[in-house]
């Protein structure tokens, strides 16, 4: 069975959902706050980490693959589990990122969303979080939902 989204808010908050066309909840910028990432181990992204690619550098070496997982999964399980849920697994209120389109092809809407969040009519849906946390972790958070994915 498909879950309801945004269920659980609804018994809350009724006129929230009423105005938002999709279901999600809308956070307020201040219930939010970033916790840091260390991507120290983790290479430079070229030509530079402001920059912003649209495909997931640390994919084709293995052994930085690798540790962009492990460094990739306590940056989601700060940053984005309290409204994706735990071990990439939504309770409803944010979409499921185990469904994201695999490798290169799910790369661009992924980083772009982590970059920018989700906001329209003046709503934040998602906070951004590209400043914040910076391009390494963006990757390196990706690199991990890579062994969530779930078709
Ligand atoms: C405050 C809650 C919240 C936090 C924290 C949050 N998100 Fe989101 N995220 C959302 C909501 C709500 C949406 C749906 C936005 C919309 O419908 O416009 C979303 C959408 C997305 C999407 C697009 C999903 C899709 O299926 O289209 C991605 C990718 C994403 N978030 C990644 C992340 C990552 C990575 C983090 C942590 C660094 C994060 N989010 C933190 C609430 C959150």
């Amino acid at each position: 069975m498909m879950p309801v989204k945004g269920s659980r808010i609804a018994f809350v908050c009724s006129a929230l959902i009423a105005a938002s066309s999709i279901g999600y909840n809308v956070f307020a910028h201040g219930n939010v706050t970033p916790q840091a990432v260390d991507t120290s181990k983790l290479p430079d992204i070229k030509p530079d980490n402001t920059t912003w690619v649209t495909k997931n550098p640390y994919r084709d070496d293995p052994q930085v693959y690798a540790m962009a997982k492990k460094i990739g999964e306590s940056a989601y399980g700060g940053n984005c589990a309290r409204c994706h849920g735990l071990d990439a697994i939504s309770g409803g209120i944010a979409p499921d990122l185990r469904y994201l389109d695999k490798g290169e092809a799910g790369d661009e809407w992924f980083i772009q969303r982590f970059q920018h969040g989700s906001s329209r009519d003046g709503k934040v849906y998602m906070p951004p979080m590209g400043d914040a946390l910076g391009q390494k972790a963006g990757w390196a958070i990706r690199s991990w939902l890579d062994t969530k994915h779930e078709e």
